[in-house]
């Protein structure tokens, strides 16, 4: 199993050029079933998520073809698709999930076997199947008993579907399945996110009528048929917040390219509270930790447009070395504090009660051998490793390959001492 080694680096310092986002281009991936034509998908990002639902798609009938070298994944799901979602690729990636509702769509069923809990909570399935219900969709509750999704629709007419939760999955399972639904569907507390913006981007383009996305209520007139389409991925507002926490902890200098400001004001407005001056420029977003030293802030996780729940581990990283305690607040996971467990071990004593996270942060950080426990956990030890004394090891750093383009690569180019070993 390969792992990263990372020694104290000095300030980060140079620019980086943030790639197409992961969780835009998978939902896009999958609604490029809803056609017979051939989807082009530009910015596509070269991750290990990405090559999951390449072969997802061609285990379910689509011709794939990927030049992740150009960032391009082109989908052409013309002739039958098999409703049947392999458990060996759906257990490697949960968003597999997503091609429910155009798999319904297109064959008039869709079974998919769910890959259950993860580091970071249950990740439960209710609201989409919610949703499904309302536009027509029988789920077969014995099967799902079982842990498997096995819907299917003979008729899907549209539905008010409100969300108990405005979970990003269910939004985008829904609209791309009500794309296509007789009449018109209305999606209330949907989420956000600027994926979900994207996805409606991408599927008005193909010939969907969806109005609203961003908001918290989406409208979608169906429509009998879509076409394929060109699109370009939005830049990966997580993967930017990252570098931008980066420059922060390192005290360095970061011009952070290809990012889309408004996506991170809030992570923007608490990096500024500790002390980063962040200048927008026309080539990019300038962020400087070399210029004040940093404080602690406390921060609450909530769905966009609040603090991102991704952003949170390698914001804690920040505050385990910042003047003055911090409190950290979860409210979309459940379990997402694995990585306290790894930060103490490099020095960081943090107190957990449930959802809450107490940093007394003004920690020099000690090199240790860590776990990336998941991608953002795993991203967040590596930038504790870039201020901490010695070596820190990590391991099980598949889980940043899924989320990270080049990550190694991007740091090294602005002068963060971490390299890739493959263990004997
Ligand atoms: N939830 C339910 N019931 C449901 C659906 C969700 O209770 O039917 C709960 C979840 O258990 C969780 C919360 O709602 O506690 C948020 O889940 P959501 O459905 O919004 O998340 P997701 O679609 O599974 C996407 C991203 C995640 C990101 C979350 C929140 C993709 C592929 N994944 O997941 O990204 O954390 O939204 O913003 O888009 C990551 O990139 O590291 C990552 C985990």
């Amino acid at each position: 199993m390969a792992k990263f080694l990372v020694q104290k680096s000095g300030p980060l310092e140079g620019d980086v050029t943030i790639s197409g986002s992961k969780n835009a281009v998978l939902p896009i991936m999958a609604a490029a079933l809803l056609t017979e034509d051939k989807c082009v998908i530009n910015d596509a990002p070269a991750l290990r998520d990405v090559d999951v639902m390449c072969r997802l798609l061609e285990s379910l009938g689509a011709s794939v073809n990927k030049n992740l070298e150009c960032n391009t994944v082109e989908i052409e799901a013309c002739g039958e698709l098999t409703w049947e979602a392999p458990f060996d690729l759906v257990k490697m990636m949960r968003a597999s999930i997503l091609v429910l509702g155009a798999l319904i769509v297109r064959t008039g069923r869709a079974t998919i076997p769910l890959p259950g809990g993860c580091a970071i909570g249950k990740r439960p399935v209710e609201l989409h199947l919610k949703g499904l219900k309302a536009l027509g969709v029988r789920i077969d509750e014995d099967q799902l008993a079982r842990g498997i999704v096995d819907a299917s629709a003979d008729k899907l007419e549209g539905s008010i579907i409100y969300l108990d939760f405005p979970s990003v999955g269910a939004t985008e399972v829904i609209m791309m399945t009500a794309a296509m639904a007789e009449g018109t569907t209305a999606i209330e507390n949907a989420a956000q996110e600027p994926e979900i913006v994207d996805l409606a981007n991408f599927l008005n383009k193909m010939g969907a009528r969806i109005k609203g996305a961003g908001t918290d209520t989406i409208k979608i007139d169906g429509v009998d048929s879509m076409k394929g389409v060109s699109h370009h991925v939005i830049p990966d507002r997580i993967e930017a917040g990252t570098f931008m926490v980066a420059a922060a902890i390192t005290k360095g200098s970061i011009l952070i390219r290809n990012v889309v400001p408004d996506h991170l004001k809030a992570v923007i407005a608490k990096l500024r509270e500790c002390g980063v001056v962040i200048q927008m420029t026309d080539e990019g977003v300038l962020v400087r930790g070399d210029v004040n030293e940093m404080i602690s802030t406390d921060i609450k996780t909530l769905p966009y447009p609040g603090f991102p729940t991704d952003m949170q581990s390698p914001f804690m990283s920040l505050l385990t070395v910042a003047k003055g305690p911090s409190v950290v607040i979860e409210t979309v996971f459940e379990n997402r504090f694995m990585h306290v467990g790894e930060f103490n071990r490099m020095g960081a004593n943090i107190k957990t009660d449930g959802n809450c996270a107490i940093i007394p942060g003004d920690k020099e950080l000690q090199g240790a051998q860590v776990v990336a426990t998941d991608l953002r956990a795993g991203a967040a030890v590596v930038l504790a490793g870039l201020v901490a004394e010695g070596t820190t090891e990590i391991s099980q750093i598949y889980h940043i390959d899924r989320g990270y383009e080049n990550f190694v690569e991007k740091l090294r180019t602005l002068g963060a001492n971490i390299m890739r070993v493959d263990e004997l």
